[in-house]
């Protein structure tokens, strides 16, 4: 697959129906998402616990498009080859879940996966200008990651900053958290391709009826490409 920096929207299955991943993940596919973003949480690196592997190697087959996977766990390390073998495309692991995350990228990239890494509210782009050369994916947390559903916090100067920093490397800038018709063109103009939305495309839709996801998504596609 090319590298491809136009706007991407990947709906957080975070937002869906736990008990109906299969279904949802379908829903939102044939609704116009074009990755499907995987949230994974330890109740120790963040104050929540979601799912492992396993779950992730049980929706894999219903995934057609990129399955995006976040890890927000400490360690990482261990864990790495487990989401490898459930299916990956992409692995991110965050710059503060640990003392060495040049180790972790190299072992994200020796898994097969594709190397993405996130950076919290507090932590600078900065911290991640060594590793540009080795990653595929840059994160910036919009909200300090834990739960959907969260304000945005405005990051418009970090990515502006990354922008600058990435330059010509096929290195994709993903937002992650509060991202909404309002908030997408801002972190959109500023340089990001890879948006992730769990409230704002989940909302006032299921798997009975799931038009409103397709609305959603195509609100947020719209409100970037009106400001572009
Ligand atoms: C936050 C997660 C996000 C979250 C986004 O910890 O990493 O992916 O689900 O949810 P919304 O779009 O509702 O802020
Ligand atoms: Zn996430």
């Amino acid at each position: 697959m090319s590298f491809d920096r136009t706007v991407k929207i990947a709906p957080s299955i975070l937002s869906a129906d736990f008990a109906d991943f299969g279904r949802e993940i379908q829903a939102i596919e044939a609704q116009g998402a074009d990755w499907v973003h995987v949230d994974v949480m330890d109740g120790h690196f963040v104050p929540n616990v979601t799912f492992g592997p396993q779950l992730c190697k049980a929706i894999r087959p219903h995934i057609k498009t990129v399955m995006d996977v976040h890890l927000m766990i400490a360690p990482v390390d261990p864990y790495i080859d487990a989401f490898a073998e459930a299916g990956a495309d992409f692995i991110t692991a965050h710059v503060e879940a640990g003392p060495h995350i040049h180790r972790t990228v190299q072992a994200i990239r020796a898994s097969g996966a594709k190397a993405g890494v996130a950076l919290n509210p507090g932590t600078p782009a900065e911290s991640v200008s060594h590793l540009l050369d080795m990653v595929d994916l840059v994160c910036v947390m919009t909200v300090n990651p834990g739960f959907g559903g969260q304000k945005f916090i405005d990051m418009t100067d970090k990515v502006r900053r990354l922008r600058q920093m990435i330059g010509d490397r096929p290195v994709h800038i993903e937002i992650d958290g509060g991202v909404d018709p309002t908030t997408a063109p801002l972190v959109a103009g500023a340089g990001a391709d890879v948006l992730v939305a769990g409230s704002a495309v989940f909302r006032g839709g299921s798997v009975a009826d799931p038009a409103p996801y397709g609305a959603n998504i195509a609100a947020i596609r719209s409100a970037v490409e009106g400001a572009a």
